[in-house]
C-alpha cells in the first residue's frame, strides 16, 4: 500500500533455555595475563585473566577477580601489586597454556619463555616482553567472596609497544590485535575499524548531566 511505512513486524524467535554455564553468554571476554609475585624473591606466576573490570577514571582504578584456589591469589595475598599484561590474538595458544595449568604443577615462566624485566619503579615487580600493553598496579583494597576475590587496585604505570596504540581511537588492530576470550579453546578477536564497530552515532558529545552528577570519586 503507497504512503504506509512497516514500522513494526513480529518475529519469532525460539529462545532454548540454558541450564549451565550461563555466564558463558557474557562472553566474548577481552583475556589479559596477569603477573603476581616478586622477582627478589623468586617467586612469580603467571595465569590468564578475563574477570576485569575498570572502576574510577579519575583515580585510575581497576578490578580484578581471581578465585582462591589459584596460585595468584596467594601471592596477591603476600604481595601487593600487580602486572596486567595484553597479549595479541596470535598469542592465543600462550594464554590457554596459562589460564589451564597452575603453578603449583609447574613453572609457567620459564615453561613458556616469557622475558621478565625489573620494572624501572620497583626491581620486584616484573615487568614482561613481548605484548602490546603492560599495566602495572598495587592492590589497595580487597573485596572477599565466597569462592574468589576481587582485587581493587590503582594503576600506577602504563604501557603500550610504539605504533600499535593511538590515544584517541584506542588499539590499531591492523597491526595487533587484542584477543577475546569465546569459550574453552576458542578465541576471536576484533575486526577492525572498518567493520560492525562503527556506530552512525559518531563521536560522542559529553551532556551537561555527566558533570552535574560527577561525584568527588
Ligand atoms: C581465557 C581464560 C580466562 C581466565 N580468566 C580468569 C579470571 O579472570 N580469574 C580467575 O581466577 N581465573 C581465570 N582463568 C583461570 C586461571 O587462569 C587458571 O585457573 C590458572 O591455572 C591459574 O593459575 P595459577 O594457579 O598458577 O594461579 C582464566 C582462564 C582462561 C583460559
Amino acid at each position: 500500500m503507497l504512503g504506509r511505512r512497516l514500522i513494526f513486524s513480529r518475529v519469532i524467535v525460539v529462545y532454548v533455555k540454558v541450564s549451565d554455564r550461563e555466564l558463558r553468554l557474557l562472553r566474548p571476554l577481552p583475556v589479559f595475563l596477569l603477573f603476581t609475585g616478586s622477582l627478589e624473591d623468586g617467586n612469580v606466576d603467571v595465569m590468564a585473566l578475563s574477570w576485569v573490570t575498570p572502576i574510577s577514571k579519575k583515580k585510575r582504578e581497576l578490578g580484578f577477580v581471581v578465585e582462591k584456589g589459584n596460585y595468584s591469589w596467594v601471592l596477591l595475598r603476600d604481595y601487593p601489586w600487580f602486572t596486567i599484561a595484553v597479549p595479541d590474538s596470535s598469542q592465543a595458544d600462550l594464554v590457554k597454556y596459562v589460564g589451564t595449568r597452575s603453578r603449583r604443577e609447574v613453572d609457567k615462566i620459564s615453561a613458556t619463555g616469557i622475558k621478565l624485566e625489573p620494572w624501572e619503579g620497583d626491581e620486584r615487580i616484573p615487568f614482561p616482553l613481548g605484548f602490546m600493553g603492560v599495566l602495572i598496579g598495587r592492590v589497595s583494597r580487597t573485596v572477599d567472596f565466597d569462592s574468589s576475590t576481587m582485587f581493587v587496585g590503582k594503576v600506577v604505570a602504563a604501557y603500550v609497544e610504539d605504533g600499535v596504540y593511538d590515544g584517541d581511537k584506542g588499539w590499531i588492530v591492523e597491526r595487533r590485535k587484542p584477543v577475546l576470550h569465546l569459550s574453552k579453546h576458542y578465541f576471536t578477536y576484533p575486526c577492525g575499524r572498518d567493520g560492525v564497530v562503527n556506530t552512525r552515532w559518531g563521536i560522542g558529545v559529553k551532556k551537561p548531566w555527566r558533570s552535574i552528577y560527577k561525584t568527588s570519586d
